[in-house]
């Protein structure tokens, strides 16, 4: 089968790479020139643990090939995925106009039946306004189909999620369409739900709101851990160990971060809106994250005092470890208030620095966590790379200012850093 993948971002390059691991013919479209001649020399803009390797391998074996050229795509491909990015706008709503464009190009395109598949995160009802688009623009009597297919991997296991899914989504209310999908999904051996259009948008806005409160939940029992000398983590245990709660996505933490889950509860709630229902419940979970963050300098505050020319360090930057995505970090967060605070800042990143040089000034960029203790009167440790975790805390210690670690992420043994005379403080531990 041949498939063409439109936008080169994440969830596309991911698609289109992994599609051709499968075995199918894949070209990839972008229409930032730069990304694609890189891509063509091999290197992904983007890191994602083995993406890199699995592209070059592809490439070679002539499965896997980029392009700039919509039109390209669409004539060699039978199906075509739309992975454009769909940003927030200042009002909050999804931004579709990339979606938009690129349907009308696909529709101009195209010569012979095409099926045309949303892979982007999109808010229910997108898939009419792609079918209009195409239908408008599209040569008299040439045959098309519409589908929505969500993606839902995790950046730093994108390859494993991509290939080992829970479950496929194939919404389309066109029989052929499903043929095809199931036909090209089918080698994964993963469960396939088919629906109609509508309920497939809705359920990947759904699953990620749904996982983004989950969060915010344990992230509000963490405070009410911490206030009444409860361990998070054990509550977090004994919750999960009923099935019907399970134990993904209940550790507490500095909140949640990234370009997905911040960015559709955003656009979930406007569509909610939209359609005449106020989705508070989302708003108290976005509310509960933003406070995770302003609680973590309060924290501070109780054990340094005032910030004023304090210096502080930041253990990881990126808004989770195995990527550079810097994207509704919390870090971000963190470093403006701890500016507004005037506090100094030092901050060292594994994999993220450079790119978080393009959010971030003002602040002192570190070689490693050693450098980043020097002089520091506490650290915080934002992101759990694994890096983090055997530091030598005798020489972190021999270094620091002041021996105070919050901890982020519940990363660390709190009990071993308090016997090594640490002020240590965790989230709801
Ligand atoms: C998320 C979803 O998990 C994917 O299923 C979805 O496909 C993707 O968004 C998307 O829509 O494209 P991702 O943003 O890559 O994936 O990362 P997650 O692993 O979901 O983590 C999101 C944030 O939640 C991170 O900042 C992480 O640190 C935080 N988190 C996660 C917690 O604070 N606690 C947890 O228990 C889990």
């Amino acid at each position: 089968m041949h498939i063409g993948v439109i936008g080169c971002g994440y969830v596309g390059l991911v698609t289109g790479v992994c599609f051709s691991e499968m075995g199918y013919q894949v070209i990839c479209v972008d229409n930032n020139a730069e990304k694609i001649r890189k891509l063509k020399q091999g290197k992904t803009p983007i890191y994602e643990p083995g993406l890199e390797e699995m592209l070059k391998a592809n490439m070679r074996s002539r499965r896997l090939c980029f392009s700039g050229s919509i039109e390209e795509a669409v004539s060699k491909s039978e199906v075509i995925f739309i992975a454009v990015d769909t940003p927030t706008r200042k009002n909050g709503t999804a931004d579709l106009s990339n979606v938009k464009k690129v349907s009308r190009e696909i529709a101009k395109s195209m010569n012979e039946y095409r099926l045309i598949v949303e892979k982007s995160t999109v808010p229910v009802k997108t898939g009419e306004m792609v079918y209009d688009t195409i239908k408008s623009n599209v040569k008299e009597g040439i045959d098309f189909d519409v589908a929505s297919n969500p993606e839902f991997l995790r950046e730093g296991t994108a390859i494993k999620d991509f290939m080992h899914p829970d479950r496929v989504v194939i919404g389309t209310a066109s029989a052929r369409a499903v043929t095809i999908l199931v036909k090209l999904y089918e080698p994964l051996n993963a469960p396939i739900l088919a629906t109609d259009i509508k309920s497939a948008e809705l359920i990947k806005h759904s699953a990620n709101a749904f996982l983004a409160m989950k969060i915010s939940f344990i992230n509000a029992i963490a405070n009410i851990c911490e206030r009444s000398g409860a361990d998070i983590r054990k509550v977090a245990k004994g919750i999960g160990l009923d099935k019907r709660i399970g134990f993904e996505f209940l550790k507490a933490g500095i909140g949640f971060g990234g370009a997905c889950l911040p960015k559709d509860l955003d656009a979930f709630i406007n569509i909610s809106k939209k359609l005449g229902v106020d989705f508070k419940l989302l708003r108290e979970v976005q509310d509960i994250n933003d406070r995770q963050v302003t609680g973590t300098v309060k924290k501070l505050e109780k054990i340094l005092g005032k910030l004023k020319n304090k210096t502080v360090g930041i253990l990881g930057l990126t808004y989770k470890p195995d990527t550079d995505d810097m994207r509704n970090a919390p870090s971000l967060r963190l470093i403006d208030q701890l500016k507004e605070k005037k506090a100094k800042i030092k901050c060292y990143d594994p994999v993220g620095i450079e790119n978080a040089k393009k959010y971030i000034n003002g602040v002192n960029f570190c070689k490693d966590p050693y450098e980043v203790a020097r002089d520091s009167s506490a650290l915080i440790l934002v992101t759990e790379w694994n890096e983090f975790k055997y530091l030598n805390f005798y020489q972190i210690k021999s270094l620091m200012e002041e021996p105070v670690i919050i901890d982020g992420r519940n990363f660390y043994d709190g009990k071993a850093l308090r016997d090594l005379s640490f002020k240590y403080q965790g989230m709801g531990v």
